[in-house]
């Protein structure tokens, strides 16, 4: 089985690195998610088929949206992205059942609240896990914990965040 998610992850990758093509920030943004969806894992029950492959392509929609739209708007990665991780995902032969549930996530990752399944929370908290640094300002400690306690869907999220964005402060 291992070696089955192994070879699921890797034909991901290359897929996903075949799209962005030069676009090594695209990349490296998905590796993160993907690393933070394992660490997610070992604590929070959801499944890997859904969220390991959800994690790699959420963000496929972005080369259609700025090509499109001239924007990375959230809304438009939303409806770019199904179809283009749908036809990866065919190829690298997902059942539909499955593509139907990645493809679900990746239409809502950025609208918390439509999809309330421990797959999306998931993968929802591990990419806000890569982007928290970006979006905001945890310098006051109060105030960055109840943002975080706000922002993460799973218990494990938070923790990590947590310990990620607070202990610092917590060492002041
Ligand atoms: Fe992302």
């Amino acid at each position: 089985m291992q070696n089955k998610t192994m070879t699921i992850k890797q034909k991901l990758l290359q897929e996903l690195e075949y799209y962005f093509g030069s676009d090594a920030k695209r990349i490296s943004h998905a590796r993160k998610v993907m690393g933070y969806v394992e660490e997610l894992l070992k604590l929070e029950k959801a499944d890997w088929r859904i969220v390991i492959p959800a994690s790699i392509l959420h963000d496929v929609g972005i080369k259609a949206a700025e090509e499109k739209y001239g924007s990375a708007a959230g809304h438009y990665q939303e409806t770019e992205g199904p179809p283009i991780a749908r036809a990866i995902l065919l190829k690298v032969g997902f059942k539909k059942e499955d593509i139907d549930e990645i493809c679900q996530i990746i239409a809502h990752h950025h609208s918390p609240g439509k999809i309330n399944t421990r797959n999306f929370k998931v993968l929802y908290d591990a990419d806000w896990l890569v982007n928290l640094k970006d979006e905001v300002d945890v310098k006051d400690k109060e105030k960055s914990s109840a943002i975080l306690d706000k922002i993460f869907l799973t218990e494990t999220g938070k923790k990590i965040a947590r310990r990620k964005y607070l202990s610092k402060l917590n060492a002041d």
